[in-house]
């Protein structure tokens, strides 16, 4: 198992948002979670990741205890996410954005003797490349359009070199041409890869066709799991999670 998630729990306020969850992720896998708007998706990507301390439980990632690391060191260990919104440099161009991305994960500082613009410029461009981006280089990152902006932010959380990637949402707010094509292209990645894919996403049709597996979550927690046909057949994710869309 390249990730286990052991009895994680998170409340705001009183309330709790994700309550006792506990999965694993094998190497290789095509994993999403689903459940509806607020079900705590995001919540556990981000106690995952380290972005939000977790009240209780353990984060195991390639066998070390990932619990109360800070975020960038987790990345630095191999796991890297996009998030849910936007996150990029909107006045740095999109090689500048990845670049900065790949000067982090070296962990290189600028100093006289380097030239900005030549620096990790081939691991730069490869990562364009890998994510379509290679005419788009010179453009104002936050003039592209959605589609390519969440390209960007997929080239960014690859510059880290992850074993592992957490997708929050990466087609929200896309078009169906654009989501389709961002989903071929995070998957020919993961493939070529041998990339981990965990990832949220609203659209049943995308995360039915691409799945291996399956973790359906309901007012933070886990009800469900298995491939999509098991979770399809479920009778309990059908009336919590397919209910409204069968009546309509
Ligand atoms: N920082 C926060 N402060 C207070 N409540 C939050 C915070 N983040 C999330 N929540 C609440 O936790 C629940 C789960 O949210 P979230 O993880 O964003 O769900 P999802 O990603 O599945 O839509 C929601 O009710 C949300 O309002
Ligand atoms: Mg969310």
């Amino acid at each position: 198992m390249i990730l286990q998630v052991e009895n994680v729990q998170k409340s705001f306020d009183g309330f709790i948002a994700v309550k006792d969850v506990s999965f694993s992720v094998a190497k290789g896998e095509l994993c999403s979670i689903i459940g509806p708007n607020g079900a705590g998706k995001t919540t556990i990507f981000n106690l995952i990741t380290g972005h939000l301390p977790l009240d209780k439980g353990r984060v195991i990632f390639n066998g070390i205890d990932i619990t109360r690391r800070p975020a960038h060191k987790i990345c630095r260990l191999g796991l890297g996410r996009s998030f849910q919104r936007i996150n990029i440099f909107p006045k740095l161009t999109v090689f500048e954005n990845v670049q900065a991305a790949v000067l982090t994960h070296r962990g290189q500082s600028l100093n006289f003797f380097t030239s900005v613009q030549s620096l990790f410029r081939r691991e730069t461009e490869e990562l364009l490349a890998m994510v379509g981006l290679q005419d788009q280089r010179q453009a104002v990152s936050g003039s592209l359009s959605y589609g390519f902006q969440k390209q960007l932010e997929l080239g960014i959380a690859l510059a880290c070199e992850p074993a592992m990637l957490l997708l929050d949402e990466p087609t929200a707010g896309m078009s169906a041409r654009e989501t389709n094509a961002t989903i071929e292209l995070i998957a020919s990645i993961a493939r070529d890869r041998d990339l981990t894919l965990l990832f949220t996403e609203h659209d049943m049709a995308v995360v039915f066709s691409i799945a291996e597996r399956i973790l359906v979550l309901h007012q933070g927690q886990l009800i469900a799991g298995g491939s999509p046909d098991e979770v399809r057949a479920n009778p309990v994710v059908q009336d919590i999670y397919f209910g409204k869309a069968r009546c309509s």
